[in-house]
C-alpha cells in the first residue's frame, strides 16, 4: 500500500510518499522559519497563506521523485490535529480533496502520533510496548505505547511546553526564532559553573513538567547581567547553557522515573526537542546503566529530519491506521485544533 501523507499543523509543509513494502519513497519539505523569524515567532494567518501556496507543487514534487501517478496511490493521510485551524484546514482541504479526486481513502492523524511513531521508520526500530518522550514547540508528554492506537498518559508539561521554554528564553535574549538549535549551539561556548537553573517539579513524586518557571529565572539571571542590551556574548552563552542544562536533566530525571515505573526496556524520544544533542548524550547515559534492579534501557529516536514536522511520519502514521482498516467515512473538512 502506497499512502501520501501531508502534514500543514504549524510552520512547515511536509509532503512524502510511503510504501508499506518497500519504506520512505520520496519526501519534500518547505519550512517557513526565515519568514516567521522577522515577526519573531510563527504568525499563523502568514502560516496559512504560505501552505496554499507550497502544498500542490510538493505533492507534484513528491511523486515524481518517486515516480508515481495518482493511479499508484491508495490513501491519503492528513494531520488534523493539533495545530493552527487555518493551517491545518489547508492541508485536510487538500488531502480529502485529492482523495476524493482519485477515488481513494483519506485518513486523518493525530500530529503527536505522527512524532511517537517517527522512530519505527528508522533501521531496527522498537517494538511495542515502550515509552515515549514527546518534546515539541507544542506539547512535552510521556507515555507508555503499548501498541498501535494504545497509548496511556503517564505525566505532561502543565504549562509551557519544553520547546516553547527553549523559544521564549531565546527570544529573551534577542536570539531569534526557533530559539531551540540556537539556544543549543550557544550553550557549547557557555561554562557550567556561573548559573545553575531549577529541575522544576523534579523533587516532588510524578511524572508532570512546568517549564514556565525557567522563563523567570532566565529573565532574572538576564537582569542580574544587567539586561538584554548589556549581554556579552560570554554572558548569553552562560545563560544558554545553564537554561540547557536544567530543561536537559529535568527531561533525563523524569525518563528515568518513567522507565522505572513501567518496567519496560525501550524508550521512545520524538518532537522538535528530541534533536537537541545535550539530551540525546544525557539520556543515553543516565539510561543505559541499569539503576538497582532495573534493566538497561534502549534509547531510539529518529534522525534530525523526523524529529521535527515532516510529512513521512503523516504518511507512515497514516499507512498504519490505514491497514488496520481505518479510514474517514464522509467528506467533511474537520480539523481539531486541540486534540488531546
Ligand atoms: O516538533 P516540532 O518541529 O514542532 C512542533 O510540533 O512544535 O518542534 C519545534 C520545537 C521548537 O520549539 C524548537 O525550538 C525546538 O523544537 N527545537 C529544539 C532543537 N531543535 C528544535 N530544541 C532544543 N534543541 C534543539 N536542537
Ligand atoms: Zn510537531
Amino acid at each position: 500500500m502506497r499512502v501520501l501523507g501531508i502534514e500543514t499543523s504549524c510552520d512547515e509543509t511536509g509532503v512524502a510518499l510511503y510504501d508499506t513494502a518497500r519504506g520512505l519513497l520520496a519526501e519534500a519539505l518547505y519550512s517557513q522559519v526565515a519568514m516567521h523569524a522577522e515577526h519573531g515567532g510563527v504568525v499563523p494567518e502568514l502560516a496559512s497563506r504560505d501552505h496554499v501556496r507550497r502544498l500542490l507543487p510538493l505533492v507534484q514534487q513528491v511523486m515524481d521523485q518517486a515516480g508515481c501517478t495518482a493511479a499508484d496511490i491508495d490513501g491519503v493521510a492528513y494531520t488534523a490535529g493539533p495545530g493552527l485551524a487555518g493551517a491545518l484546514l489547508v492541508g485536510a482541504a487538500a488531502a480529502r480533496s485529492l482523495a476524493f479526486g482519485w477515488g481513494i481513502p483519506a485518513v486523518a492523524v493525530h500530529h503527536m502520533e505522527g512524532h511517537l511513531l517517527a522512530p519505527l521508520l528508522e533501521d531496527e526500530p522498537p517494538a511495542f510496548p515502550f515509552v515515549a518522550l514527546l518534546v515539541s514547540g507544542g506539547h512535552t508528554l510521556l507515555l507508555e505505547a503499548r501498541s498501535l492506537g494504545d497509548y496511556h498518559l503517564l505525566g505532561e508539561s502543565l504549562d509551557d511546553a519544553a520547546g516553547e521554554a527553549f523559544d521564549k528564553a531565546a527570544k529573551m535574549m534577542g536570539l531569534g526564532y526557533p530559539g531551540g538549535p540556537r539556544i543549543s549551539a550557544l550553550a557549547e561556548q557557555g561554562d557550567p559553573a556561573r548559573f545553575t537553573f531549577p529541575r522544576p517539579m523534579t523533587d516532588r513524586p510524578g511524572l508532570d513538567f512546568s517549564f514556565s518557571g525557567l522563563k523567570t529565572y532566565c529573565l532574572n539571571t538576564i537582569a542580574e547581567c544587567g539586561g538584554k542590551e548589556a549581554l556579552s556574548e560570554q554572558d548569553r552563552a552562560d545563560i544558554a547553557r545553564a537554561f540547557e542544562e536544567a530543561v536537559v536533566e529535568t527531561l533525563v530525571i523524569k525518563c528515568r522515573r518513567a522507565m522505572q515505573q513501567t518496567g519496560h526496556d525501550t524508550l521512545v524520544m520524538a518532537g522538535g526537542v528530541s534533536a537537541n544533542r545535550r539530551l540525546r548524550a544525557r539520556l543515553a547515559e543516565a539510561l543505559a546503566k541499569p539503576a538497582r534492579g532495573h534493566k538497561p534501557v534502549r534509547v531510539c529516536y529518529p534522525r534530525q529530519a523526523l524529529c521535527t514536522d515532516n510529512g513521512a511520519m503523516i504518511a507512515f502514521a497514516g499507512a498504519l491506521r490505514l491497514a488496520g482498516g481505518e479510514q474517514q467515512q464522509d467528506l467533511g473538512i474537520a480539523v481539531r485544533a486541540r486534540w488531546p
